[in-house]
């Protein structure tokens, strides 16, 4: 199982989250440029191979993720933020799949429609839901965190979740 888990103190699934993050960060951009006209071909390219891009670093960002999740006790507070998470990036990945199969004519059209706009959109408000959770998860609950800095007890229960 360490071989989707990762090492101590190294685990897997954190630096695949940033290249997934990125590549859908980079989709949306390109998605709110083509609509303003920015390239308008070149961004509506540029938006579909990103999200397809997004869609491919998911399936080692969410198989990590799951390997990580499998190892938390079920019903605690830290179990059920990772739950939440997991739903949301689960959420994420779907409106991301359909924008792209969806989308696919206005990748051929080199321009990107209202309606894929708008999934897009919403495909990152979910996905930018669930990355402040799986912060909470390793941040606030501190798992995967192999030693934790002394720090005033305050902080920490006033970052909630
Ligand atoms: C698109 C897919 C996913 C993305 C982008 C993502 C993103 C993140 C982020 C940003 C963190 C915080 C890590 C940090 O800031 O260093 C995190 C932590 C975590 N996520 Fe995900 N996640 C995804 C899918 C999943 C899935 C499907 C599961 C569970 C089935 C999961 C379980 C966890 C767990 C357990 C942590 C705690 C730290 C760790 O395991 O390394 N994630 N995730």
């Amino acid at each position: 199982m360490n071989l989707l888990r990762g090492l101590p103190g190294h685990p897997f699934h954190p630096p695949l989250t940033g290249a997934t993050i990125g590549a859908y960060t980079f989709a949306t951009a390109m998605a709110v440029l083509s609509k303003v006209g920015v390239s308008e071909h070149n961004t509506a390219t540029a938006w579909w191979l990103a999200l397809v891009t997004g869609l491919v670093f998911t399936i080692p960002t969410a198989i990590t993720g799951f390997a990580d999740w499998l190892y938390i006790e079920g019903g605690t507070p830290l179990w059920r933020t990772a739950t939440i998470h997991l739903s949301a990036m689960l959420t994420a990945t779907v409106v991301f799949a359909i924008t792209a199969g969806a989308g696919h004519a206005d990748y051929t059209d080199g321009s990107v429609g209202g309606g894929s706009l708008v999934l897009t959109l919403v495909g990152y408000v979910v996905l930018a839901a669930g990355g402040w959770l799986g912060g909470a998860v390793v941040f606030t609950h501190g798992m995967r965190v192999v030693k934790l800095v002394d720090e005033p007890a305050s902080e920490r229960k006033e970052a909630g979740a």
